[in-house]
């Protein structure tokens, strides 16, 4: 099989990190370049639901929206395309299971001090929105790095990269990983 064959191989990346990592943005880009459809994890929950992420959390409680997620991961793994998960879907223990199931899984890593002044004051990620989000952040990153860790096949070091050249580093991944 030559290089040109090898590179149509089909690829389903599944985009993991925590919020701000540019899973959507570098997500979509991503898409563009691999002719696939884009499907973002957190709006597909969004148009489900026919709620925002706010308001979900605020009348329904996270521990729901962690069942949408799981509900919503199952539904669109397997589906040709580039997935952009929400920060937390690693957090359950069947996420992570369906994850391990689909490579490539692609994490996208932040440290907490470049995430925090991304995302500061969002009110559109209620985990966030109230309190210190760097302090928010170090929590977080203290318990999901592992699990991120777990289930990447690849590990992107986006504080040290631009959007393009991270977009070229998965590039270059996808296509080592495409050759077996
Ligand atoms: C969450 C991250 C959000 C969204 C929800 C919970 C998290 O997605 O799923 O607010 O637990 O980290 P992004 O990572 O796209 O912000």
């Amino acid at each position: 099989m030559d290089d040109q064959i090898i590179d149509n191989q089909p690829v389903s990346p599944i985009l993991v990190g925590l919020m701000g990592s540019g899973k959507s943005s570098i997500g979509r880009r991503l898409a563009v370049r691999l002719k696939l459809p884009l499907i973002d994890l957190d709006d597909y929950i969004v148009e489900q639901a026919g709620r925002s992420i706010p308001e979900i959390f605020e009348q329904d409680g996270e521990a729901v929206f962690r069942r949408m997620e799981t509900g919503a991961l199952r539904q669109v793994v397997g589906s040709h395309a580039v997935i952009a998960t929400g920060g937390g879907v690693v957090m359950s223990e069947t996420n992570r299971h369906i994850l391990k199931q689909h490579p490539p899984v692609i994490w996208l890593k932040a440290s907490p001090e470049f995430l925090a002044g991304r995302i500061a004051g969002d009110s559109n990620r209620p985990l966030i929105a109230a309190g210190d989000a760097l302090e928010k952040l170090q929590e977080l990153a203290a318990i999901r790095y592992p699990l991120y860790e777990q289930c990447a096949d690849f590990i992107l070091p986006r504080g040290d990269m631009n959007k393009t050249e991270a977009l070229q580093a998965i590039l270059d991944f996808i296509s080592v990983f495409r050759k077996g």
